[in-house]
């Protein structure tokens, strides 16, 4: 037997070798163990390679070309057994973990709407059904718009009659009322008639208490067009409140005072407690105020791109969270924002 056959077997049998041993490998640790054994560096094959520095120089080529071909059978064997024993594995998994759907399934937690949204969205309809739009308008405001246009020019005391949160940016405050909806409005559609409402939240920086909160939802009122007379809004807001209030509620208009409305007015409804005959919840007054309102000004139709010699309109502001008190009984206004369940819970 020549030297060169002789090695060629030494070959052939490492490989067989190898292989049987693949045979008997059940899973990826065991595959990985015999990678080592049959493939790594100090293996067989390997150390045929490294042997080759001392053969005969013509079969050294022959060897090399040999050898590689051994190697490379070795792990193509080993990459079919991987995926043989991973498929394996799949299906098993498959098998066993089963998923049990004789399980209950988890509870879905159903949420509610908030009392403040039930309102808010019972207030949307009833003027949404005398043919009223709903518009959003900005949180955040300028000076101009919650005061200047609404005709309080700067420095003018009747801006203190609300504590405003002002930012450190000049002349960018949180809206203390939704007013300024009024002419962002107006400058949108003007000469267009305006048959709207804007809902939405106002900050003012008050004392907190049963009646008051920093933060609250108001629903702004804007009707413009030529001839709107003051009856007009006295028979919407009316009709408004008993829808709101039911077909019974009482209402009384009080003269009052806006800077941004002439004449002005605020809407009293009879109190729900005491029946009008008085009680703390109304102060002894027998009536409950739920919204100021009046004709737009001429200054403020005029900031708002409409001609005070052609038009006129009304507008109302009312606070959604004292009606919601009202239709709730609910005796404080702290409730809603102190996200406690057991209050929601009840509505
Ligand atoms: N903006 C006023 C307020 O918040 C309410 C109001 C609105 C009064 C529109 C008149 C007309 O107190």
């Amino acid at each position: 037997m020549t030297r060169k056959v002789k090695e060629l077997e030494n070959l052939a049998q490492i490989q067989q070798d190898a292989l049987r041993a693949l045979a008997d490998v059940v899973d990826i640790e065991a595959l990985e163990a015999w990678r080592v054994t049959h493939l790594g560096r100090s293996s067989a094959v390997m150390a045929v390679f490294s042997s080759m520095g001392g053969m005969d120089k013509e079969l050294r080529p022959l060897m090399g070309k040999e050898a590689n071909e051994v190697r490379q059978a070795l792990e193509a064997a080993l990459e079919e057994k991987r995926q043989a024993l991973e498929a394996v594995a799949l299906k098993q998994a498959l098998e066993t973990e089963k998923l049990d759907i004789t399980l209950p399934g988890r509870p879905v937690a159903r949420g509610r709407l908030h009392p403040l949204t039930q309102v808010l969205r019972h207030i949307n309809q009833i003027f949404s059904d005398m043919g009223f739009q709903v518009f959003p308008s900005p949180e955040v405001e300028t000076d101009d718009y919650n005061f200047t246009y609404l005709n309080m020019p700067p420095y003018h005391p009747a801006r203190d009659m609300w504590d405003t949160f002002y930012t450190k940016k000049e002349g960018i405050l949180l809206r203390t009322h939704t007013s300024p909806g009024q002419i962002h409005l107006m400058r949108a559609r003007a000469p267009e008639p305006i048959r709207a409402i804007l809902p939405g939240a106002t900050m003012r920086y008050e004392q907190l208490s049963t009646r008051s909160e920093i933060e609250f939802v108001q629903v702004e009122v804007l009707v413009i067009g030529k001839q709107v007379s003051f009856a007009e809004m006295k028979g919407t807001l009316d009709d408004f409140a008993r829808c709101l209030f039911g077909d019974d509620a009482r209402t009384r208009l009080r003269p009052s005072h806006f800077p941004f409305t002439e004449p002005s007015a605020e809407l009293d409804v009879g109190c729900f407690v005491c029946d009008g005959v008085g009680c703390p919840v109304c102060k002894e007054t027998g009536w409950l105020e739920i919204l100021g309102c009046g004709m737009v000004h001429p200054v403020v139709l005029e900031y708002g791109g409409y001609d005070p010699a052609i038009y006129s309109g009304f507008a109302a502001g009312m606070g959604v969270d004292r009606s919601t008190l009202m239709r709730y009984r609910i005796d404080d206004i702290r409730h809603f924002r102190n996200n406690d369940v057991r209050f929601l819970r009840q509505f």
